[in-house]
């Protein structure tokens, strides 16, 4: 898939502005704070309809705007398309594909982007957080049924947790919980097995793309972490939603007693060892570089092996965070398919590359200059 243009109104510190993209590596420079990353997120929302530093739309509009758009003309699934997505301050977002009424979740249908950005660097070092946001990032855009179960999900969690903080206000509040607790346990039960099916693919793609990168002397491994009376994450919902309303029963009364929600799949987690030890513990810093990249380039490569089709790979300042030989590990690895690469000076990334220079200031394209290898 390949985004041919994208337009950008009111949206963060562009006015008005249409990006053309070259179908290859586009390489998009210009100082700090000029709007590169901006124009990145504005290609990952074409993906999922959301920005990735903010859950918010409001943060997507220009400061001084009541109204953003964004919009991209690609080709994806042999044909061209559209996708246009309209934010207002304190509306509801309205996302058009082809001119046709869609759901966030649907543009992944059109669209699929993986993005790397250096907070990726950090994700086996960091909380699990990190690595839930990314599972779900991956799968969402595999399989929009996912996406839609990870919006319920949130949706059901959110409530609950106002039941549990200010049940002591208003008592009343308590009735509903066993409700929302047990469709929480239902829609959990088949977020584990998407989890579980997800990590045991990345098991197939990551393990050999890591022995490559590191040489043979390491051996990735990855473990998917969940709710502890899961017996088997891989059986049918029907089978874990039991399992799961039996965790849930046991931690109710503390769950009251704390005002939090103690049980589920929030606390999820991919543990990811080498050479049979747990990284998060005990890797260098190098190791674990190593191992994200490996896991975000088998991420890529997923996408492609599931649907016949490259997403679009969004690279933000990442490669100057990187030594010269994983830079060009992630190089060489593109391969074919779109890229979009941001960065200071392109001086350094250029003669590497080829591709097209976008220049950015102030939230203009400056001197474009086409220079196709
Ligand atoms: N909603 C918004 N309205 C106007 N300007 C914004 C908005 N959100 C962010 N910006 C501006 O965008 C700039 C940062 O752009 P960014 O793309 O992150 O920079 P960089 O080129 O370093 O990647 C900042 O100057 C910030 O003030
Ligand atoms: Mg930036």
């Amino acid at each position: 898939m390949i985004v041919n243009s994208v337009r950008l109104v009111g949206f963060r510190n562009y006015e008005d502005e249409t990006i053309e993209l070259s179908p290859g590596i586009n390489i998009i420079t210009g100082e700090n704070a000029q709007g590169k990353t901006n124009f990145l997120e504005s290609v990952f929302i074409l993906s999922c309809g959301h920005g990735f530093r903010t859950r918010a739309d409001s943060e997507l509009i220009s400061f001084d705007r009541e109204f953003a758009r964004v919009s991209g003309k690609l080709c994806s699934g042999e044909r061209e398309q559209s996708i246009e997505i309209n934010m207002g301050r304190g509306q509801r977002k309205q996302i058009l594909c082809n001119g046709v009424k869609k759901n966030a979740a649907e543009l992944s249908e059109i669209l699929r982007v993986v993005l790397f950005c250096p907070d990726d660097l950090n994700m086996i070092k960091d909380g699990a957080k990190a690595r839930r946001r990314f599972m779900d990032m991956a799968i969402s855009q595999l399989r929009p049924s996912y996406a839609t179960l990870i919006s319920d999900y949130t949706r059901l969690y959110e409530h609950k947790k106002r039941i549990l903080s200010d049940w002591r206000e208003k008592p009343s509040l308590l009735e509903a919980l066993d409700e929302f607790s047990d469709s929480l346990c239902r829609c959990s039960a088949q977020i584990i097995r998407y989890r579980a099916a997800f990590t045991k693919r990345l098991c197939e793609v990551a393990i050999p793309i890591h022995s490559e990168f590191s040489g043979s002397g390491e051996e990735l491994s990855l473990c998917y972490q969940t709710v502890g009376t899961v017996s088997d994450p891989f059986a049918a919902a029907s089978d874990i939603y039991p399992e799961l309303l039996e965790h849930q029963s046991a931690h109710r009364q503390a769950e009251i007693a704390s005002g939090n929600v103690l049980s589920g799949i929030h606390k999820d987690d991919l543990e990811i060892n080498i050479n049979g030890a747990n990284a998060r513990l005990y890797a260098s810093q190098g190791q674990t570089r190593t191992a994200a990249l490996s896991l975000k380039m088998a991420e890529r490569e997923i996408s492609l092996q599931d649907t016949n089709e490259c997403p679009v790979l969004l690279l933000d300042d990442v490669l100057s965070e990187l030594d010269s030989k994983r830079q060009e590990f992630v190089l060489n690895r593109i391969g074919g398919g779109q890229t979009l690469i941001t960065c200071c000076e392109d001086g350094q990334l250029k003669g590497r590359t080829g591709g097209k220079i976008i220049n950015v200031a102030a939230g203009r394209i400056a001197r474009p200059q086409d220079s196709e290898r």
